[in-house]
């Protein structure tokens, strides 16, 4: 979503500064931050043969910018719709002209795609023509698709058939898809294609199963939860599954939060009972006076297995809980599995889970419940360029019965309230994160923080109004590539880039020399990696520069470091999400999210993409493919 954060929640945290000594640290930061800022700028620029002639790697001719009703991509390359929204998932299905009911959205593709994760079929393959393509859907934009409703009266407006069809519109969509002649297309009645959305029963696994404060009426044992809501970011387990992150439930519940035993929890996690989608005058769970607990049950990893179809899809509350982005997964030298995580709101936190036990390649079953048992830790950045992972474990340091916090289950449900106890690092809004499979460097997508003011700045977070974001690189110790150590209790971190528009001083953003005028960017959000170890960003957020969102592709290392080119522009109002390659990477699929969605109202709509006709705007699914079936980007 364009300025995605659901939550506000400042004034908890607030508190919690002003009483540790950390607020001596971030008074401190706010001048060295400057300084460091410069500093970074020379160790990009000097670093790893700066001084030579820079070139990318990259070889295709940067797309010229501009901000269009339709979709663009550079010489060289096709772009082409694979699945768009209502989409009929089996030939029984319609194609929709205007709004599907509920019951026809449940079948159908859903709403507002984002995170894209290209499972090869058959299983256990590296297909590259043939797979399932399982795409997270977000939410909804009613102000572009029912008539008279704006953004901010359409939880008010909506009838019960309208708030029904969202509800069946968000969630997940998986679908069998191939490569033939025609490009890639989806194959209608495959007994893989499946829905997920707020009806899906799926099962709490971990710690918090059976918590006091994740029990409710239809639920008295706390382990079976209605649906997932607001799916943005993911990951891919090495035993096949797919990860979708629930990123923050805040403003979907109405109610009144006054009076509640967990308010101050409620309230850290930013439900304010807005009600944004009208649940609440339907569905008494989403009425928070009526079911207090029914929002600890979101925010949470979903893990899906896509290859069964009938699987019930398991909410692994040992990850934390938070407004989750990202749930990138390697799997560690000596066999335990990382997950990378950021909690997209202003001020929050990097994470990472770290598994207990072991996953055996040769024993692909060993992965089912490792997501249960870990340690979950959070980022602090320090000023030397060491980042120490702290440990959010019950008993340790301030996580202690006597500071609230009563057993590892409740320090999971509270886990923002746990790091801000432990002194993490506050970031820009902390969205993707990916490691590059060449380097073993991991890479934190912060994508802005206008709310920054210049006496909250720290070492990793440099810009006071942050309106551009940056990328942070963070560095396990033990060498490159798979030798990289990412259970280490501490790693070292730099700034990669900090965005927007080099020849602004006033900016202080920080590119390659040599970015050009169409190549630099701002608003970095959902990243990927292909292959080759080239770092691939979608970014969300440039349309209030007047400027399109789209796909960037820059080296991370060589002479060509820093140095993006534009590979692709979305339509108006768009942004990018998603991007996935293929395993050979000669696809890249993108989700093209929130077409139009700038327009007040659907009659006001600039863009009809992709179809241009009809009434509705379709958020879809593309493909990317070079001319001549090469790997992107070479
Ligand atoms: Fe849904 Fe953080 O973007
Ligand atoms: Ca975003
Ligand atoms: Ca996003
Ligand atoms: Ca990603």
């Amino acid at each position: 979503m364009t300025d995605c954060p659901k939550n506000s929640s400042p004034v908890i945290r607030d508190l919690i500064a002003l009483r540790s000594s950390r607020r001596a640290f971030l008074q401190g930061a706010a001048s060295v931050g400057t300084i460091a800022a410069g500093g970074f700028v020379g160790s990009l620029f000097a670093g790893e043969g700066f001084a030579a002639a820079s070139t990318s790697s990259l070889g295709f001719t940067e797309l010229k910018r501009v901000y269009d009703k339709d979709m663009a991509v550079a010489d060289g390359y096709s772009a082409h719709v694979v699945a768009k929204w209502g989409d009929p998932m089996t030939s029984a299905g319609k194609a929709f002209a205007g709004v599907p009911t509920a019951a026809e959205q449940a079948v159908s593709f859903g709403y507002n795609c984002d995170y894209i994760a290209f499972m090869s079929l058959p299983k256990g393959s590296q297909s590259s023509d043939h797979g399932l393509l399982c795409v997270n859907n977000e939410y909804i934009s009613p102000n572009v698709i029912f008539p008279g409703m704006t953004e901010d009266d359409a939880g008010k407006k909506m009838t019960k058939e309208q708030v029904d069809f969202g509800m069946a519109a968000m969630g997940h969509s998986i679908v069998e898809i191939k490569l033939g002649t025609e490009g890639w297309q989806v194959v209608q009645d495959s007994a893989y294609n499946r829905r997920l959305t707020l009806e899906t029963p799926m099962e709490l696994t971990g710690p918090v199963v059976g918590h006091d404060l994740v029990k409710t009426k239809d639920d008295p044992e706390g382990r079976m939860v209605k649906g997932t809501n607001y799916n943005c970011g993911g990951g891919v387990t090495p035993w096949g599954t797919v990860l979708t992150c629930e990123e923050g439930a805040s403003d979907t519940f109405g109610g009144s939060i006054e009076g509640l035993p967990a308010k101050a929890l409620l309230e850290r996690y930013g439900f304010d009972g807005s009600d944004f989608y009208g649940r609440a005058r339907f569905h008494d769970r989403f009425d928070m006076t009526k079911e207090p607990n029914e929002p600890n049950r979101f925010d949470w990893v979903v893990e899906i297995d896509p290859y069964a179809p009938d699987s019930v899809p398991k909410k692994r509350t040992a990850l934390g809980r938070m407004s989750h982005e990202a749930s990138t997964v390697v799997l560690n030298k000596d066999g335990r599995v990382v997950v990378y995580m950021g909690d997209d709101d202003y001020f929050e936190y990097v994470y990472r889970f770290v598994s207990k036990n072991a996953y055996d390649p040769a024993k692909p079953e060993s992965g089912k419940d490792l997501l249960d048992e870990g340690v979950l830790s959070v980022a602090r950045y320090n000023e030397d360029g060491t980042l120490d992972w702290l440990p959010v474990v019950h008993g340790e340091g301030p996580l202690t019965t006597e500071k609230g916090f009563a057993s590892q289950a409740d320090v999971l449900l509270k886990t923002r309230l746990a790091a801000d106890a432990l002194g993490a690092t506050p970031m820009d809004r902390p969205e993707d994160i990916e490691t590059n499979p060449v380097t073993g460097r991991v890479y934190a997508v912060m994508t802005k923080n206008k709310k920054r003011k210049q006496d909250k700045l720290n070492p990793a977070n440099t810009r006071p109004e942050n309106l551009w974001g940056h990328i942070v690189e963070m560095i396990p110790p033990g060498g490159r590539g798979t030798d990289a150590d990412h259970t280490a209790a501490k790693y070292t971190w730099d700034i990669f880039v900090l965005a927007g528009n080099p020849s602004d001083p006033a900016i202080k953003a920080s590119f390659h020399p040599e970015t050009s005028s169409n190549g630099w960017f701002v608003c970095p959000d959902n990243i990927s990696f292909d292959p080759a170890g080239r770092l691939w960003v979608a970014t969300d957020g440039a349309n209030d520069f007047d400027l399109p969102d789209g796909i960037y592709a820059v080296d991370t290392e060589g002479p060509g470091r820093g140095l993006p080119k534009l590979l692709f522009t979305c339509p108006t109002g768009a942004e990018a999400t998603g991007p996935c390659f293929t395993p050979d990477g000669t696809t890249l699929f993108i989700s093209v999210q929130h077409p139009a969605e700038n327009a007040e109202t659907l009659d006001k709509v600039e863009t009809l993409w992709p179809d241009f006709k009809g009434e509705l705007p379709r958020p879809s699914v593309i493909a990317i493919r070079k001319a001549d079936g090469g790997a992107i980007g070479a």
